[in-house]
């Protein structure tokens, strides 16, 4: 089986490949990546001796070049991590948000289409739902509204639709899962939680917008990274999958949590002014995936945090740039 994971050098996509290689040797994988300030080569460095590991760079929205590579390595599988993914830079400025989640997506499911691929994945986000009110018990489940609130969300949701539409108008033979809010090793820090490990590490103020009590679901990596093997290989075509950690925990709390795991004052947390349309609660309804491929977050947050904070102290030549 020849897979392309596009967006391969960041957070996800690397866990990703890790996992695919490790678990299925025979298998090719290439990851094709635009080495943005998120992508990093470095998070590569443990496959890149992998003789079913290649690396190529580019960007999903080069048509040229995505077709070129794909007529090259006919993959079985196309797998799209590739996004613009920090929802406080699409506030100051989306453009390049709707270029490579959009438009990007559009070139990734044509080249598709054109080369016979035999499953697309888009990897999507909770964040397409919108949001609840804090006290709020129910979740999104995989046919709610889409209503995002912010330039990422939005454009996340764009690319969903345009991916399901070429299931119902092609039948490209595509899946869609919307995951919550990961964390692990190798998270760029301007994330919640790798920002606040790396600023308490550096006795700098941990800034937590409003009154820190907005809820997140919170899904250790490599149990996301786990859902899409299984989406993938089992998931039916034209099938979107919720994939949450079932674990909403406030900001503050984990925030509180890195400075007790790290021996850090809580005096260094900083409140500042909230983001603009902040979301309030993510909650999704996890019931489809369960059911249909067996799958069920299995890291416990305390445990997925000891090694979150430890890979960070480990590897601070890393972050400490
Ligand atoms: N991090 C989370 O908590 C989370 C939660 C739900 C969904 N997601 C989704 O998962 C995917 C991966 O997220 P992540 O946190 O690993 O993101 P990331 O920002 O760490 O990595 C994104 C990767 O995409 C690459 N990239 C960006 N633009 C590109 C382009 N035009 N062409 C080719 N490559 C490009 C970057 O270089 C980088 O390697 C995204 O689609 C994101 O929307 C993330």
């Amino acid at each position: 089986m020849t897979i392309i994971v596009t967006g391969g050098a960041g957070f996800i996509g690397s866990n990703f490949i890790f996992h695919i290689l490790e678990k299925y040797p025979d298998y090719r994988v290439i990851c094709y990546d635009k080495l943005t300030y998120a992508g990093n080569l470095a998070n590569l460095n443990g496959v890149i001796s992998n003789p079913n590991f290649s690396f190529v760079k580019g960007d999903i929205c080069d048509q040229k070049a995505v077709l070129g590579l794909f007529e090259a390595e006919k993959p079985d599988v196309v797998i799209n991590f590739a996004a613009e993914s920090h929802v406080d830079r699409s506030i100051e400025n989306s453009r390049i948000f709707i270029e490579t989640n959009v438009l990007g997506t559009q070139v990734l499911l044509e080249a598709s289409l054109r080369c016979g691929v035999k499953r697309f994945h888009q990897i999507s986000t909770d964040e397409v739902y919108g949001d609840l009110p804090l006290d709020s018990k129910s979740s999104f489940k995989e046919d709610s509204v889409l209503k995002p609130s912010s330039p990422y969300s939005a454009s996340k949701a764009s690319a969903d639709l345009l991916t399901l539409s070429y299931f119902r108008t092609h039948g490209l033979n595509v899946t869609v899962s919307r995951s919550s809010n990961n964390y692990g090793a190798y998270q760029f820090p301007e994330k919640l939680i790798p920002l606040m490990i790396v600023n308490a590490l550096r006795d700098k103020p941990m800034t937590v917008y409003g009154k820190g009590e907005n809820l997140r679901d919170w899904l250790f990596v490599d149990d996301h990274c786990k859902a899409v093997d299984l989406i993938i290989h089992n998931g039916r075509a034209g099938e979107v999958y919720n994939v949450g950690g079932r674990c909403e925990k406030r900001n503050i709390d984990v925030v509180k949590m890195i400075c007790r795991e790290l021996g850090k004052p809580e005096s260094l947390i900083t409140y500042v002014e909230d983001r603009k349309g902040h979301d309030m609660r993510y909650s999704v309804d996890i019931s489809k995936i369960q059911a249909e491929l067996g799958w069920v977050p299995e890291t416990e947050f305390a445990n997925g945090m000891k090694k979150t904070v430890s890979w960070y102290l480990k590897n601070r030549k890393w972050w400490d740039i």
